[in-house]
């Protein structure tokens, strides 16, 4: 029997450890639905004790899983965060509580300031206390990677033997080399008691490019299960990415004798949505979920895949989520050519909300030719975002050019549906526009991001807009806006960012 490789995602928490890539609880659950459709077994659904938002989003996540995943939250090795955890979890059907430790010298000496016998002592305290609250309880190692083979080990027996169901071993630094790193994880299968009662789980980071090649290594010496993120989101250089490594193992299933449960077709939709939420874009060469990860260009390759697909192409698209359709969407479909290729999409529309989605398709299709599916994906997420707005943009209007003065006049309305219209000069136009927005929302923050990128191809394609913005905090928020006009999706852009900073604020 083929061994079922487990897989955890953690998006909703090492992903949003991303600067600028911050969510509230109910884009939280959004993402949570879609690794529900996408059928991971695990999800990571914050960090409870570090904010009452994580909090809430541990506590919803775990209610609107029921059977269908396992709901974690992690912790510190800190009696505080494991209680804060087990109350999060309190709905949870199937809780699981994430603490650890660092293990290396580095952490030891350095950050945690503690000798190794103080090391395994909370390692040990930690795993025990939460198994008062929880039976399934995971032990991480952190900077397994940078530790003692011989150490590590013993950590790891101690807290096997203290009640951990996981244990997991992460690069958190990514400085592995794989073959290093597999080497790593077979010195614990053979020397750790109890290990075989055990989940081994390893958890890679990409500070060396590497963190899908790091957890291939580890499945192919024992991990049985893998933490990772869509788009391979996370700290710094990012997390293994979900749609690698499932796809490695997918493609390679009979050699590393694994296999998962992950509905690879919907990659592509979790990876857009993923990207949308956050405003993390993904390169266009980006493995498997990139623009042009299907994309053959040169004519030798074109020849070859015209002839025969596996020629230049080890994945059929379709298999990923890229869309093969044939249905080409213009001002002339109806209702019911628009929900039917919502639905292939994974958006379920009825009444009053498709006939707004239908409306606002129209809207596009009048200055587009052909709407493309990036292109209602694009329509579905800015309702979504236009949704929880506390400021909509009820109208902007520019005059800018040589020698004209960069003019703008906007009119936003409140959470009570209130009007207000104000004019202002700027450098350029879109200076002139976002200062009209400041003098309305009458926040403090400092725009520290600005770029555009056009969500299909052509001239009347639409234009995305991301920013980023600091408040005064020193907290990052993220905005997006996608419009025909980029004026227009430069001010939906800047008041979705400033719409979260109030919201996070309240
Ligand atoms: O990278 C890491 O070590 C982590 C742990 C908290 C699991 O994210
Ligand atoms: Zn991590």
């Amino acid at each position: 029997m083929t061994r079922k490789i487990d897989i955890f995602d953690t998006t909703l928490r090492d992903g949003e450890q991303s600067p600028g890539a911050s969510m509230n609880t109910e884009e939280k659950l959004v993402i949570a639905r879609q690794l529900l459709r996408l059928g991971v077994d695990v999800i990571e659904a914050g960090f409870p004790i570090s904010s009452p938002g994580d909090f809430e989003s541990v506590r919803r996540i775990s209610e609107l899983a029921g059977d269908n995943a396992v709901v974690c939250g992690l912790t510190r090795a800190i009696d505080k965060d494991i209680e804060v955890a087990a109350d999060a979890l309190k709905y949870a059907k199937r809780p699981r509580i994430h603490t650890g430790i660092g293990v290396s010298e580095s952490h030891m000496r350095d950050k945690l300031r503690i000798t190794e016998e103080q090391c395994i002592e909370r390692a040990v305290h930690a795993v025990g206390y939460a198994k008062t609250f929880v039976d399934d309880v995971q032990f991480y190692a952190e900077d397994a990677g940078r530790s003692d083979f011989a150490f590590l080990a013993k950590v790891i027996e101690a807290v096997i033997a203290a009640g951990a169901t996981v244990v997991n071993i992460p690069d958190t630094t990514g400085y592995s080399l794989p073959w290093d790193f597999g080497e790593r994880i077979k010195y614990l299968v053979d020397n750790v008691k109890g290990i075989e009662d055990v989940t081994i789980s390893v958890h890679c980071h990409n500070d060396l490019g590497m963190a899908t090649a790091l957890s291939l290594a580890g499945v192919r010496n024992g991990a049985t299960q893998i933490e990772c993120t869509i788009n391979g989101l996370g700290e710094r250089a990012g997390n293994t990415a979900m749609e690698e490594v499932v796809m490695g193992i997918r493609m390679h299933g009979e050699e590393l004798d694994a296999r998962t449960d992950i509905n690879t077709r919907e990659f592509v939709k979790a990876s857009r949505l993923v990207s949308s939420i956050t405003g993390m874009n993904v390169q266009a060469n980006k493995a498997i979920v990139g623009a042009n990860a299907f994309a053959h260009s040169s004519g030798i390759h074109q020849d070859g895949v015209l002839k025969k697909r596996d020629t230049y192409e080890i994945i059929d698209p379709a298999e990923v989520g890229v869309s093969a359709s044939q249905i080409v969407l213009t001002a002339r479909s109806g209702h019911a050519a628009l929900k039917h290729r919502l639905e292939e999409l994974g958006y379920a529309y009825e009444g009053e909300e498709l006939d707004r989605i239908y409306e606002a398709f129209l809207n596009l299709a009048d200055r587009k030719k052909e709407v493309y599916d990036e292109d209602l994906e694009s329509l579905v997420n800015e309702r979504d975002r236009e949704e929880t707005a506390l400021f909509s943009l009820e109208g902007v209007q520019v005059s800018c050019g040589f020698p004209l003065k960069p003019t703008a006049t906007v009119t936003l309305r409140d959470a009570e549906g209130a009007p207000t219209t104000v004019c202002e000069w700027g450098t350029g136009p879109v200076d002139a526009v976002y200062k009209a927005i400041d003098k309305v929302v009458q926040v403090r923050c400092d725009l520290s991001e600005f770029s555009v990128q056009s969500v299909t191809r052509g001239i009347d394609a639409l234009g995305e807009v991301t920013v980023r913005v600091k408040a005064a905090s020193g907290e990052v928020f993220t905005g997006r806006g996608a419009d025909g006009d980029i004026i227009v999706s430069s001010a939906k852009a800047y008041l979705n960012a400033l719409n979260r900073l109030l919201t996070s604020s309240r």
